[in-house]
């Protein structure tokens, strides 16, 4: 966000030392883009939600392609009955840290979950997925360490890495060599930790995991992987382009969240690392924090067991991928990806303006989709991000692809 903000030429309305002057570029640029007249991106409100695939939005009956709610766990009932009875047992909230009063039976389970899940020894559960990369990234890698990241990593690995104060190495994004190039120029005895993300979340493309473990162990560093959004789907047991890929055995840490495919909030980190534990106590985003409420904990424990056995859901979830990408390839759209690699599809607008117009007119036809837009994207695009779920039927997917044809060709990029 600091390019737009630095960018603003200083407001004479700003008064001299106003701390959210640095902000003035993003204030304009938002105040463009709603002169025009579309509705708010950022301010969508959900009024009423009916399923894990549709809610009343602005509203509007709406189709929701742009959730993360990969397996549509939101509504299972299992879910919802777990977390009602815990609400009732163990009421609304822990207050308090997970290592003074806050670690209930629940916060164990859902760690004995984890583990079962990933088939590893420890996890870890935190309040959110962001809290987990930048508590364990920050504890583990710090001065006089090195964390090599491929560039398009997310916000919260930059800020672990930040927190941690280790030497940041990045490397252009998915370039193998690249990242052996900067390997070689390290240090041989320094402390190393390779950070990779099996899904990108902005183009929906796949991280070569295989070889970037390979040359990380060559090496001689630990390997951290963000499996945010491909637990759950990718992979014969759910557990991500790690296992899809065969090298789960060779990383050391996986991250992941409970906000995608697990469906609610929540973040872990499993690990085969023999001194993992003692991490409970450094940690400062794990201490210093409250733990996530009974309800929580109890709903995320039910999804991930029964993510375990969601073989047809994912083969489903593929399904869907496929038909959205190639009917959308059909209809003369660029995307991310010439293949579809996960649940991500992203649709690259030739512009901001016409993609905040198109993320309107979709949504006026009845489907919510993401914009995203710089500095957030790469290479300055602007992307519409769509998110697919096992529980679209193959007629909303039908649906979704009309839509897309309709509003391209009212915004005039089809
Ligand atoms: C790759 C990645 N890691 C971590 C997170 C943070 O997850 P949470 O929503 O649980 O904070 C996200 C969420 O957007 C993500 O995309």
């Amino acid at each position: 966000m600091t390019d737009l903000a630095t960018k603003a030429a200083p407001d004479a309305a700003t008064p001299k030392g106003d701390l959210f002057s640095k902000f003035d570029g993003m204030i304009e640029l938002r105040e463009t883009i709603l002169a025009t007249g579309v509705e708010d991106p950022y301010n969508l409100v959900m009024e009423k939600v009916l399923s894990p695939t549709r809610a009343i939005c602005n509203g509007r009956d709406t189709i929701l392609l742009g959730t993360y709610n990969y397996m549509g766990m939101t509504f299972d009932p299992d879910v919802l009955d777990a977390g009602k009875e815990a609400l009732e047992s163990y009421g609304s909230g822990t207050t308090g840290s997970r290592v003074l009063n806050g670690t209930y039976q629940g916060h164990k389970e859902c760690e004995d979950a984890l583990k079962e899940f990933y088939a590893m020894d420890h996890a870890m559960v935190f309040s959110t997925g962001y809290q987990a990369n930048l508590g364990i990234i920050s504890t583990i890698a710090g001065k006089g360490d090195y964390i090599i990241l491929d560039i398009d990593s997310h916000a919260s690995i930059y800020d672990g890495c930040a927190m941690g104060k280790a030497e940041i190495v990045p490397f252009k994004h998915n370039d193998i060599e690249a990242l052996e190039k900067r390997m070689r120029r390290l240090p041989a005895d320094a402390g190393k930790l390779v950070v990779l993300e099996g899904v990108y979340s902005m183009l929906g493309d796949v991280a070569p995991l295989q070889e970037m473990v390979a040359i990380a162990k060559k090496y001689g560093a630990m390997v951290l992987v963000d499996e945010a959004h491909s637990m759950g789907f990718i992979g014969e047991n759910g557990r991500g382009v790690a296992e899809q890929q065969g090298v789960i055995e060779d990383v050391d840490f996986i991250i992941g969240t409970f906000s995608k495919s697990v469906g609610t909030v929540g973040g872990f980190c499993v690990s085969n690392h023999p001194k993992f534990d003692i991490l409970r106590l450094v940690c400062r985003p794990y201490v210093f924090t409250a733990s996530l409420p009974p309800s929580v904990v109890a709903t995320a424990a039910t999804s991930i067991r029964k993510l375990r056995h969601g073989a047809n859901k994912r083969a489903h979830l593929w399904e869907n991928s496929k038909r959205l990408h190639e009917g959308l390839v059909e209809m003369g759209l660029s995307l991310g990806t010439d293949e579809p690699q996960s649940a991500i599809i992203a649709v690259i607008m030739p512009d901001l303006e016409r993609g905040a117009m198109m993320w309107e007119a979709l949504l006026k036809e009845g489907l919510y989709v993401n914009l995203a837009r710089p500095p957030a994207t790469p290479a300055g695009m602007t992307l519409l991000r769509c998110s697919l779920c096992a529980e679209h039927s193959t007629e909303e997917v039908d649906a979704i692809l009309a839509m897309f044809e309709s509003a391209g060709k009212a915004v005039g990029i089809i």
